[in-house]
Order: C-alpha cells, then structure tokens, then sequence
C-alpha cells in the first residue's frame, strides 16, 4: 500500500460463463464469506466480462442468477455484502474507458490470460477480450477497493490493476486518489487443478466433463468423478515433499486439505503409506459432505429468480451509490466538465 487512508474495501467477481465449480469456490467464494464479517465488501457478477468470448442471451441471464445464488449458497449475507452483477452500475464501464486511456499497450500484450483464451488466431478475438484486465482494474477501483479475494490465476491482472492505480494517481498528480489493491490469494485452494490432468487448472471450459465438480453436481456424480480421477500408481507419500513431481496426488492432497482445514502434512501423516483405492472414498465422502449442502441451497435458491433478482437489485443500488461518487470524482480529476 501507499499512503492511502480512505475505508478499507474488498471487491471481487466471477464471470457468469459456465456452472461454479470446486476450484471456484476454494480459491474465491469461500474467502467472500470469511471477508464479509472484517470489511466493506462488494461481490460482483461479471456479466460484461462474461460477453467478451460468445454467450448466449438466455444462457447468460440464467447464468447469472446462477452465480448470484451461489454466493448465497455458499454463505454470503446479502444483508452484509453488497451482491450485484456488473452491468446494473454503469460506473464499472464509465471509469473502464478512462482507465483504456491510462493503461499502455505494452502491458496487455504481457497478459498470459488474452493469449490463452484468444488462441492460434489472436485477429479474430474480440477487442473486449484484449481490454478485459482493464474493466477488472475498474471493477476494483471504482470502489477504491484495498483487498481483493481471488485464485492464483488472476494475479497478473492483480499487478495490471496496480500498475493502473499507480499511473492515474501519478499522471494526474492525483496523491493517493486509488489505492493500490492487495490480492488476497493465499491459503489452500487457491490453485486447485483438474481431476483428469494436474498440470491444467480446473476450468469450467475444460473439455472432459470428469475434469471438474460443479458445485450443482449429486453426490453420485462427485464421487464417479473424484474415483475416476487421475493418479499414479503409487501410495501416497508420508510427507509433503514426496509429492513433488506427482501433480494429481499433489492436487488431490491439496482439496482434502482445502476442504478438512489440515496442511499436507497433516493428510500425509493420516494417509501417507496408503493407495488411492483408500483414500479416493475418503475425499469423495469429505468433498460430498462439504459441497452437496452448499448445491443443495443453490437449487433451491434458483427456483426463486424473483428472489435472486431482488437480491442482485438491492446491491446494484448500494453499490451505485459508491461507483458514482468515485466516478465523478475521476471525471472531474481528468478534465471533463461535471
Ligand atoms: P473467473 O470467473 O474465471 O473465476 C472466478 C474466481 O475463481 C477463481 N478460480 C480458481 N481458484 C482456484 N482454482 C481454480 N482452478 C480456479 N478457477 C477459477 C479465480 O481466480 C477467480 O477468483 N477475471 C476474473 C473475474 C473478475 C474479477 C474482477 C475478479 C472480473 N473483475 C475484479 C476480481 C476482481 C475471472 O476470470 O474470474
């Protein structure tokens, strides 16, 4: 941080582009609802972000209410947090295409993120795509926000956002007008790898549909899906260090370990010594006795859109009130008559 002094804030949000899956709720969600009782927080639906690579229209609205309902789900209280979906407070686009104007071109072309998801044929890839770490940075400092909650995957677009913070306040001799927000990334799960292949994060996009546990899915289908994982054929070893070159077991390790709230040595020294064929039903029934509940409430929360849009409508205008203040400010910071 610099010498920022205004309220610290927590902003973070998860594209409505695909069912919520595990890596999703150990690397992000699970944090919201610790952060909610220690900071203002503001857990968005990333919508716009969502449309940089094709949705459909009804997809994406269902989506979206999915999203809203896991968060609730999972433990966030509406009443605490302000859950809203992006595209409701217009500030989020508004401070974006200042911030298009702030950013170099030089630091997006460094995005891993772009280049993995526009593929062989970059030319054909929407412009949103190229520019979408720059709408992240106004996700986050449209509310000034200090912390931000999320997996290891986003920590690129993390520095991006400083480096944007740090370049308006300066370029505008605008002293501390951002903060510099701090990832909060840390802690087990923030990695979590598919089941079919360990060196590939888990994904809703991941073609082999044994690769991830959604968050909706029964628990037949968790525990199909965790016995089919892939291992080696080895037992588990008694310390973390004899993991080291055996990506899945270290993965596997590493949810049983999310999940329980023990460290790898902890698992190890009750498994260590111990072939999958044991300690596969361990985690499958850890990760049934966890996650079904939590998709349980889910379905039951989408079968309420009315509910789910009151909730989303409610953060929108909480929400607003902040964005638009900041906004205005930005505005009147950059020269534009308000
Ligand atoms: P998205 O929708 O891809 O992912 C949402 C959150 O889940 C985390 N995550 C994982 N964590 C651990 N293991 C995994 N396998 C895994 N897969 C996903 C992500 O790190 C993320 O925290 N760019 C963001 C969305 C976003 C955002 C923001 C986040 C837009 N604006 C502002 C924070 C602040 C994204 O792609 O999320």
């Amino acid at each position: 941080m610099t010498g920022y002094q205004g309220p610290q804030r927590v902003l973070s949000g998860i594209q409505p582009s695909g069912g919520m899956h595990l890596g999703n709720y150990l690397g992000a969600i699970r944090k919201f609802v610790e952060l909610q009782h220690k900071y203002d927080c503001f857990y968005c639906v990333v919508d716009m972000h969502a449309i940089t690579v094709w949705q459909d229209p009804a997809k994406l609205r269902e989506q979206t209410f999915h999203i809203a309902a896991s968060y609730l789900a999972a433990g966030v209280d509406p009443k605490i947090a302000a859950i809203f979906h992006q595209s409701a407070v217009r500030a989020h686009a508004e401070l974006a295409w200042i911030f298009n104007c702030v950013a170099r071109l030089g630091w997006l072309d460094r995005m891993t993120q772009f280049k993995d998801k526009a593929g062989k044929d970059k030319q054909r890839a929407s412009v949103g795509l190229y520019t979408y770490p720059v709408l992240q940075a106004a996700d986050i400092l449209v509310y000034k926000a200090t912390h931000v909650p999320v997996g290891e995957d986003q920590k690129q677009h993390l520095e991006l956002s400083r480096d944007i913070a740090g370049k308006f306040n300066h370029d505008f001799k605008a002293d501390d007008f951002f903060p510099l927000p701090e990832p909060l990334i840390k802690g087990p799960g923030a990695r979590i790898m598919s089941l079919r292949d360990g060196s590939s994060k888990m994904s809703k996009s991941d073609g082999s549909e044994n690769a991830c546990i959604f968050l909706k899915d029964d628990a037949d289908t968790m525990t199909r899906k965790i016995k089919k994982a892939k291992t080696d054929p080895e037992p588990l070893p008694s310390e973390p260090k004899g993991l080291e070159g055996r990506p899945e077991a270290e993965n596997l390790v590493g949810i049983y370990g999310a999940l329980s709230g023990k460290s790898d040595a902890e698992v190890l020294a009750e498994y260590g010594g111990q072939g999958f064929g044991v300690f596969k039903p361990a985690l499958a029934e850890l990760v049934v006795e966890k996650i079904a509940p939590i998709g349980a409430e889910l379905n039951r929360l989408e079968a309420d859109p009315a509910y789910l849009k009151s909730v989303l409508d409610a953060g929108a205008e909480r929400a607003s009130v902040i964005a638009d203040k900041v906004v205005r400010e930005v505005k009147e910071i950059v020269g534009f008559v308000v």
